[in-house]
Formats: C-alpha cells, structure tokens, sequence
C-alpha cells in the first residue's frame, strides 16, 4: 500500500541477551512493511557513546531491547537522562495468547507508571550517614532512626507534586482517548497511602484532584489489594496509574493475566514529544542465544512508535497483523507453547501484515 508520510528516521538500540534477538527480528520485520524508515543502528557502549545519545535525541524514534548487566548505562540514559517519565504499559489480551486465567477475553487496559520519582533510580547509602544528619527522625510508631544502630542501609523515596501531577496529568489524556473509543475513561490510582501517608499520600491527594477536576472517575487501591485486583478483575480496569515501584512490579503482574512477559510492550514519553520504546521484559538470560524468546513484546512497542510517529494506520495494521498470528496459532514461540523460532513468529507477523 502506498502511503503519503515522509521518511522518518529510527535508532535500533537492542541491549543486550534477548534484546539483541528481539530487536533484530522487529527491524526485519519493519523494513519488510514498506513503511518508509530508515533505521539507525549506533554503538551502544558504557558509557553511552555521545554520537548515539545524539542520534536518539534526534531521532523520530527509538527502539530498544532489554538492558542487563553491562548494558544498563543505556536505559538509564534513556529512561532518567532525557527524562522519559511517563511509562505507558499497554496490557492486552489477543485470544490465542497463553493467560492463565480462566477468562481473559476483553483484557484490555493502560498501566501507566511513573518513570522518573519514587524509588528510581535507586538512592541509597550508610545508615550511619542518615543517622549523623537525622537522628530524631521517626516512623509511625514513635521509633527514632538512631535506634536501629547505624549497622545498616537506607533508600530514599521521592515524591513531588510536579512528578505527581504531570503524570496525573497524563493518565487523564489517555483515559481522555480511550473513552473516545469506547472505553470506561477511569482512573484508578495505585499507592501504599496507608503506611506512607505524606509521600505516597501526595501522589494519591494528587492525582485524585486532578482526576476529578477532569470530570473523569478516579479509584485508589493500596498496592496489595491493587495485585489482587489485577487478577481477578482485570476487565474492571481502564488507566492504572501507578508510582514507579509499584508499576514495575505490577507490570509484570499485569502482562501475565495477559498471556506472559514476552508478550507487553512500553511506550516511555517524556517532555517536547520524545519518546522510546521497549518490551517491559528483561534481557532473561535464561534463554538468550537460543532464538525462542518471544517477540510480541517488541513488535508491539514497534506499533506504538509507528503510532507516535504520526503512522496510526500503519500502527492498527501491525497489531491486527499480531492478533491474526494468535488466532491462527500456527507459529507461536515455546512460551505460547508453540516451535517457532523468534525470527520466525516476527515473519509470520510480516506476512499477515501483508
Ligand atoms: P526478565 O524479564 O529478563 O525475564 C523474566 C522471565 O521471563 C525469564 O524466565 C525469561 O525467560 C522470561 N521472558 C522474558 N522475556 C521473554 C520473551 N520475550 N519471551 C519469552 N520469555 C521471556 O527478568 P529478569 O530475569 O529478572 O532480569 C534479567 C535482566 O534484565 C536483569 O539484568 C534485569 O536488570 C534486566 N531487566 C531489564 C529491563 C529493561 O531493560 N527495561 C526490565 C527488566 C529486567
Ligand atoms: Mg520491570
């Protein structure tokens, strides 16, 4: 099919163990659409080669795999360095997908996670340190912190209302879109308020105003009922919108209801219309090298850069072209409990593409 939009140029970062894989098959997979990219494979590198950092800021955009170990510098370029703080997690099920759960037909809701507070990237030190600076200050119960003894370590939580709010912000213009097609447009906020009133409040106090002030429907669950809920009523959800722990665990959560982790993908966005994509899996070394992993994932992040490019039809094309592959179950990979090889489930999603 002939299409009218202009070249757009995209960096392939893989990362590293299955990423490389993944990867690979996605750009295969691109270039055979005919949709007109040019994609860009710089160096990777630790650190992150200013070449590379320059061609992803530049990019249309950018593709990446899975860090691990040694490739670690580059999500955290991407992720903390150019500020990607809105973590779009789409969790869907396409029947023909592996969920474990009895009925997941319908599955099909947005985890948002905040990418840039919370825990991440990790702050942590020598209690003794804290100690010296804060030892008056106490937990719940009246406990100074001096009296653990400064044996020990701390990890420090932030939370601000400005990462509260432009991340509420942003879970309202998705619920915003999602009921334009038809869906509930909720909000359902994530925190453990309960036992972190002021940091975990704030967010929660956050996003509930700015919710409503949006005329939209909000709930809060605390995280472990929010896990709960996950499973058992995963079609109650519209945008889940979660502090940065608490989404990457329940991502993963998540994208298992759904059929497995090879299987969700990520868009991260952050300020001025920059954005990457990822698979929400890892670099599993468990089975890199053997050409199974799943790359469901990918090609779907694939789909949501094509998207954010300004290609929604390409976009739809490429994720009607995924959900056939499941429907026809023919050539799906060993955690779908099909044989197919990676590049092999990629092409098949080229050919129905097609
Ligand atoms: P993982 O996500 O790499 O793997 C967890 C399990 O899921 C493994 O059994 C793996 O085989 C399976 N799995 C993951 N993706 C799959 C796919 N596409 N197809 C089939 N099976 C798949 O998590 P793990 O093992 O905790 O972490 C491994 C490394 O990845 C660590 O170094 C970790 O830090 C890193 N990591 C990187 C992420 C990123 O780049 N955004 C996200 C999560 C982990
Ligand atoms: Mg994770």
């Amino acid at each position: 099919m002939a299409t009218q939009t202009p070249m757009k140029t995209i960096v392939a970062l893989p990362g590293e163990g299955i990423g490389l894989e993944v990867v690979d098959a996605t750009c295969e997979l691109l270039m055979g659409t005919g949709v007109p990219l040019k994609i860009l494979t710089p160096p990777q590198g630790s650190p992150l080669p200013d070449e590379t950092k320059k061609a992803a800021r530049e990019a249309d955009g950018v593709l990446f795999g899975a860090a691990g170990p040694s490739t670690s510098p580059v999500v955290s370029w991407l992720r903390w360095e150019m500020s990607a703080w809105a973590g779009v997690r789409p969790i869907r099920f396409f029947p023909g997908m592996r969920s474990p759960l009895a009925d997941p037909d319908g599955i099909d809701y947005v985890l948002l996670r905040e990418n840039s507070e919370g825990l991440y990237p990790g702050r942590e030190g020598e209690l003794a340190d804290l100690v010296n600076v804060m030892p008056d200050l106490s937990d719940r119960t009246g406990r100074k912190i001096k009296e653990f003894g400064d044996e020990g370590r701390f990890a420090v939580k932030i939370v601000t209302p400005k990462g509260a709010e432009r991340i509420a912000r942003f879970a309202c213009d998705l619920a915003r879109k999602r009921r334009a097609r038809g869906k509930p447009g909720k909000v359902t906020c994530i925190t453990k308020s309960n036992v972190l009133p002021r940091t975990d409040g704030l967010y929660q106090q956050t996003a509930e105003r700015i919710v409503r002030e949006a005329g939209l429907e909000f709930e809060h669950f605390h995280v472990d009922d929010a896990a709960r809920r996950l499973v058992r009523f995963p079609k109650s959800m519209d945008v889940v919108l979660c502090m940065n722990l608490y989404g990457d665990i329940l991502s993963d959560l998540g994208a298992e209801t759904a059929g497995g982790l090879g299987l969700a993908p990520s868009g991260n966005f952050g300020d001025d219309g920059w954005a990457y994509f990822e698979s929400v899996h890892g670099s599993a070394p468990d089975i890199a090298g053997k050409g199974i992993a799943n790359p469901t994932a990918t090609i779907l992040s694939a789909a949501l850069m094509l998207e954010h490019m300004g290609m929604g039809a390409e976009a739809q094309r490429l994720e009607a072209a995924v959900g056939r592959i499941y429907r026809d179950g023919k050539t799906l990979t060993p955690d779908q409990g099909g044989t197919a090889k990676t590049r092999e489930m990629a092409q098949a999603v080229l050919a129905a593409y097609r």
